[in-house]
């Protein structure tokens, strides 16, 4: 029990203003939430319409998360995504701002309509047209945050070819990859990107890839800051020069609900990153519902989703549900804290933004800067607030409530997942009274359950792992070229359940707390990493002999990187060497992934079977070493104990 004072509610009833005018109220939300359950087909049936079909559906579920496992929904309709972000807007919205671009440096902004959209998205899909790209292609992009990632996206949705999309930080090797591991044979980068006054060597990387991804026979490159960079004749292609040579006009391709849409790799406990794929009708409809529900979303409105479309958030809730509602949806190219820790509330004023979509570490990142460089904006334009990609400490929530939204603005806290291409667990801003720190409650048609680590239901308040009982349209079909592994890594663990990974409690009124990943998945400022993948790349240094990695709470980026290296015999540790490490794991995978610690470990506790106990290992990187539970069937348990040691050494 907490014995301090504390005068700060413990529940965030919506406010009146917001309730009174929302989509849904709280009597509405148990209604729908109940229909969408009790009878999905039903319900879908009906939210499927939200879209615009080619060919209108008859048959609407069809799913199984046993055996072979498929899901299918909307499977006899036809459609194209690009088409309906955009070409449905033209009658009634041709000169509404579509995205509004905020560039790195605050001088640089502009807005493009729906009209330029087409246009722009028409040329660059008769572009891939002409260099040999067909339906159920795959396309990778890899760009900074510019309005060109956006037309890439919706181009290949035009013309039926699957894009994938590599977040601008990962290294020419996972670029490599993921090029290789999906086939692309057109990769559409940038010279360079520009984030914090910084340049990214965009192009200088991609090359570094296509050295050793051979199928990749040509490159578009996007002029973003002017920079020199190499050439390749007959594979490179400068982007302006190629749309200005072809039509503007490009007929939507007629795709079938269940044709693939994206590609999006993500990592997991094993292995290399998986390519999650998403298909056409049922991720529209739910990416476009969420986003309408979940933040409330209403016509004229301008709405702010700062991350990087090279993650699920931007695929989802930048580019496809934002658009496919005709939204104004804002994209940033820059960082929270260029020019300076204002940039964001400064944004916000500037475009009058009411809805804005950011995540956990950087609102804590600039809640230690104090209150000043957010009140000297004046953010009144703000309406609703969102958070997504980790558990939102309470401290935090309440200082995103209180000094960004000045206790008017609801705040929802969004739990959802690559796999689950859109918002599974949420408040509704005028409908459910929030908690700080819980994502409170399921989205139509979300049926979460709790389980024991033996698969046994567990009802009422209670605290276990988190799986979904049935399907959502929104949902993951396959890992691409590995159906097997979608099997195993989702639907193995708990027989019948979509196992998301996640650890949760649920409290007397129902309401969900995820409290982290229960799997060897880390998230470090809100970016998800599978320890296998750092090991693997440590290991591949000649001087290491084996490594294993945990994640360890970090104030900041929730949590960091931990790394216990064991050297080669004949290897001495040195500072050097750590920071030779460090540069190593950067160049493998991408700044993303460096280790925040490093510690050398003569041995690593293992079973006698030789399996290593991650569970001790995070232990000892918490400091919690007095919780290190049982510790007698391993093989040397005197380990632990010089591990221990180190550790304390280290501070
Ligand atoms: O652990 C959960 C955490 O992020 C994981 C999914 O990461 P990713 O596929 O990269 O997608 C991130 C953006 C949707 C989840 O398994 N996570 C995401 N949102 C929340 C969260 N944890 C707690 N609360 C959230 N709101």
């Amino acid at each position: 029990m907490n014995t301090t004072p504390n005068t700060t509610p413990s529940t965030f009833p919506p406010p009146e203003a917001v309730a009174k005018s929302a989509w849904v109220d709280a009597e509405g939300y148990a209604r729908m939430y109940e229909q969408s359950v009790k009878d999905p087909e039903a319900f879908w049936g009906e939210h499927g319409k939200r879209i615009d079909w080619m060919r209108p559906y008859t048959k609407i579920k069809d799913v199984s998360f046993t055996g072979d496992v498929h899901i299918r929904w909307f499977f006899d309709g036809t459609l194209n995504v690009s088409a309906n972000c955009i070409d449905r807007h033209l009658a009634d919205k041709a000169d509404q701002t579509a995205i509004i671009w905020e560039g790195d440096n605050p001088a640089e902004s502009k807005h493009i309509t729906y009209r330029e959209l087409h246009e722009q998205v028409c040329r660059l899909a008769n572009v891939l047209k002409a260099k040999g790209v067909k339906k159920g292609d795959r396309v990778t992009i890899y760009l900074p945050m510019i309005p060109e990632a956006a037309y890439a996206m919706l181009a290949c949705a035009r013309i039926g070819a699957m894009h994938s999309i590599v977040f601008g930080g990962f290294s020419p090797d996972s670029l490599r990859d993921r090029l290789v591991d999906c086939d692309s044979h057109l990769l559409i980068t940038a010279d360079e990107g520009l984030r914090g006054g910084r340049k990214v060597p965009l192009k200088k990387n991609a090359d570094e890839a296509l050295k050793e991804s051979p199928n990749v026979k040509t490159q578009i490159v996007v002029r973003r800051t002017g920079g020199e960079v190499a050439w390749t004749e007959g594979r490179d292609f400068w982007y302006d020069e190629e749309i200005a040579k072809v039509s503007a006009d490009c007929p939507p391709e007629e795709m079938s609900a269940e044709d693939p849409l994206f590609i999006l790799y993500t990592s997991g406990s094993t292995g290399k990153p998986k390519g999650v794929l998403h298909t056409t009708g049922g991720y529209l409809v739910y990416a476009s519902m969420t986003h309408q529900y979940v933040f409330d979303y209403k016509p004229g409105e301008v709405y702010w989703c700062t991350a990087d479309v090279g993650w699920v958030t931007g695929h989802s809730y930048i580019v496809y549900g934002p658009l496919a509602n005709g939204a104004t949806t804002l994209m940033f190219e820059g960082i929270p804290n260029y020019p300076s820790v204002s940039r964001f509330w400064e944004v916000i004023d500037k475009h009058n933004v009411s809805i804005f979509y950011t995540a956990p570490t950087a609102i804590r990142a600039l809640m230690r800067e104090g209150e000043a460089p957010v009140k000297k904006t004046s953010r009144k334009s703000l309406r609703i607030l969102g958070s997504v990609g980790e558990p939102i400490n309470p401290e935090a929530w309440l200082w995103y409530h209180k000094v960004v939204g000045d206790e008017r603005c609801p705040i929802v806290d969004t739990f959802w997942q690559t796999e689950t291409g859109g918002i599974l667990i949420s408040p509704l801003p005028g409908a459910t009274t929030a908690k700080p720190g819980s994502a409170t409650l399921p989205f139509f048609g979300v049926q979460p359950v709790v389980v024991d680590n033996d698969g046994k239901l567990l009802e009422g308040e209670t605290e276990g792992n988190l799986c979904m009982a049935d399907s959502w349209p929104g949902q993951m079909r396959t890992v691409f070229g590995d159906h097997a592994r979608f099997v195993q890594t989702y639907f193995s663990t708990f027989e019948g359940k979509y196992f998301t990974g996640d650890g949760c409690r649920r409290d007397a009124d129902g309401y969900y707390w995820i409290t982290g990943r229960v799997d060897d998945v880390i998230n470090v400022s809100g970016h998800r990493m599978g320890t296998a993948e750092i090991e693997s790349a440590l290991v591949a240094h000649p001087k290491v002999a084996e490594a294993a990695v945990v994640g360890y709470p970090h104030d900041l980026k929730g949590q960091g990187i931990y790394a216990y290296v064991t050297l080669n015999a004949g290897e001495h540790p040195s500072d050097e060497l750590r920071k030779e490490l460090v540069t190593w794991v950067r160049k493998e995978i991408g700044p993303i992934a460096t280790p925040d610690l490093i510690q050398w470990a003569p041995g690593l506790p293992k079973t006698r079977s030789g399996k290593i106990m991650r569970r001790i290992l995070r232990k000892i990187a918490a400091n919690e070493h007095e919780a290190l539970g049982d510790t007698s069937t391993l093989a040397d348990p005197n380990v632990v104990t010089e591990l221990v040691d180190n550790r304390m050494n280290h501070g």
